[in-house]
């Protein structure tokens, strides 16, 4: 038997494109701007530093507004009530998003070319595993 699905309550629409559009620049900011870092290197010894700062200006809202929403998101699927691995599942991603920020967040005050590059390996894969996990979230 085929069971027809039905589509998403307008305040689930707004709740989950606010949160994936959020994690869209967190996420996919990191990705671009790291890729994007030889070629900046080519125009400048400051080019990468500006943009970097420039990237911060969206990424940081971005990061509190995943966390706003995440919230929601808790609230409307009510997590308390779910199953005891999707919380297990829930509180590592929580862990995650921790990491990533303090990744993120350390990585712009390192002083050294060595520890900005572990903080942002750190970040990133905290950043990339709390995604994953999110998707997990939902199901
Ligand atoms: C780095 C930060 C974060 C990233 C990259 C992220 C990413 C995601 C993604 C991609 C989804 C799947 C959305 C879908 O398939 O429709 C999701 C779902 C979810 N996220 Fe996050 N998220 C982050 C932070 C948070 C925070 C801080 C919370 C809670 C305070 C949270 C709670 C949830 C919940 C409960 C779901 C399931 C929503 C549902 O089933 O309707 N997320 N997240």
């Amino acid at each position: 038997m085929i069971l027809a699905s039905s589509l998403a309550s307008p305040s689930t629409l707004i709740r989950l494109s606010l949160h994936v559009l959020a994690a869209c620049v967190w996420v996919g900011g990191q990705i671009v701007l790291a890729g994007l870092v030889p070629t900046l290197r080519t125009l400048g010894d400051e080019a990468p530093r500006k943009v970097a700062q420039a990237f911060g200006r969206l990424s940081w809202p971005a990061y509190w507004l995943l966390i706003i929403t995440g919230f929601w998101n808790y609230a409307a699927v009510h997590g308390s009530s779910q199953s005891s691995s999707w919380n297990a599942a829930f509180g590592i991603k929580m862990l995650m998003v921790v990491v990533a920020g303090l990744g993120a967040f350390l990585h712009t005050r390192a002083t050294t070319a060595a520890s900005r590059g572990v903080f942002a390996g750190i970040g990133t894969l905290a950043t990339l595993a709390a995604m994953v996990l999110g998707v997990l979230l939902a199901g």
